[in-house]
Order: C-alpha cells, then structure tokens, then sequence
C-alpha cells in the first residue's frame, strides 16, 4: 500500500469512503464526511492522507489544527479517520496513523489530540491527561500526545468545520 496526501481526484472517493466506514457506528451522527469537506473549504485540512493498493483509495485520514485555552500554537485534532469496512483490520488505520504523526512531527507540531477508543490509540502513544480538557466527550475517550514538552493544560477545541448539522 501506498500513502499519499490526498489529490483533488481523490475527493468524492474520500466522501464515499468516509460515509461507509462511520455508517454503521453507534456514536456517529454521520457527520464526517462533511466534516472533511468543510476543512478542506476553510483551508483547515493540514494532513489529508490516503491509503492506495493498486488504482484503489482503501483508507484516509484527517488532521486539523485545534485550539488550546483558544490559542493555535502547534496542537492538531486527528480525524476523522476512516478504512472501508471489508478492508478494516488489515493495518492500514494504523499505518495512516503511523504516517500521518509521522508528518505532523515534520512539520513542526507539538502535539496532537484525538476522540476514541483507548483500547486502540494507546498503541500510538495516546493517553488521556486530566490536565487536558475536551468537554462534549467522555474524559476517557479524550486522549493526547505529545510532541513537544510541556504537555499543554487547558481546554481544547477543534475547528468549526467539526460543528455541523
Ligand atoms: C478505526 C479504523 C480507522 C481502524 O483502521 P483499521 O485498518 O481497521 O485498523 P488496523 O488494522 O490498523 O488495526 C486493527 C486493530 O485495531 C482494532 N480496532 C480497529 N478499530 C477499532 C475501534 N474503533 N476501537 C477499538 N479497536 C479497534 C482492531 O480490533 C485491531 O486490533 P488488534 O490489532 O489488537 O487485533 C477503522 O476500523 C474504521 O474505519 N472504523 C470505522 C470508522 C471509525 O470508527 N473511525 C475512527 C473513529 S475514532
């Protein structure tokens, strides 16, 4: 597989395949494929990967600068993140993810924050931080790490783009 930023050719495949993995996900309200369009629109779309095998876009994934105590300095939101469903547990959410950090350190990020499961994005690296607040979640599903220390403390917000319908 291949990893790539994403292309304008890629977008309505990223669309589809954004819908298809969160449609059958209990805490989704299907918002994330918009969601990706209107960060892309705002210009907010900081890292947009695809996986590639063969002709064929089997995975994506989002980042977006994020707010800490409403200042932009150096922090990123992950996601949406998203693998078709028949090809999900085959590696490539984790190799997006892997690659996507990967750049975000390139560019000179201090950190990156996420929502979802622990049991999961542990494996990355991610920890909850009390310190660290997201309130529309449940704490235990918020989770950061950090690039570049301190660890920030205070109250995250993610793009506007992330507050539709
Ligand atoms: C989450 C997602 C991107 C992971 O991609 P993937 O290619 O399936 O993941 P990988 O193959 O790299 O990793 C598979 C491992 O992650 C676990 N895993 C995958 N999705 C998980 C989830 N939502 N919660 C907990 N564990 C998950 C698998 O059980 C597997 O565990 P193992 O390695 O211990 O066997 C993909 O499953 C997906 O698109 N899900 C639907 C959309 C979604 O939930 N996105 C994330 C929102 S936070």
């Amino acid at each position: 597989m291949e990893l790539r930023t994403e292309r304008k050719e890629d977008i309505e495949t990223i669309r589809q395949l954004t819908n298809a993995a969160f449609k059958d996900m209990p805490f989704s309200n299907q918002t994330e494929a918009a969601i990706v369009d209107a960060l892309r629109y705002h210009d907010a779309l900081t890292i947009s990967l695809v996986g590639v095998d063969g002709d064929n876009i089997v995975g994506h994934i989002a980042f977006s600068p994020v707010t800490i105590n409403n200042l932009e300095d150096g922090w990123y939101g992950l996601g949406p993140v998203s693998v078709w469903p028949d090809r999900q547990k085959q590696g490539i959410g984790s190799a997006l993810i892997r690659e996507g950090l990967q750049k975000l350190k390139d560019l000179g990020a201090k950190g990156c924050v996420l929502l979802g499961d622990p049991n999961y994005y542990s494996r990355f690296g991610f920890e909850c931080d009390p310190e660290l607040k997201y309130t529309d979640a449940p704490a235990e599903y918020f989770q950061r790490l950090v690039f570049i220390t301190p660890a920030p403390k205070g109250a995250v917000k993610y793009h506007s783009a992330f507050e539709q319908g």
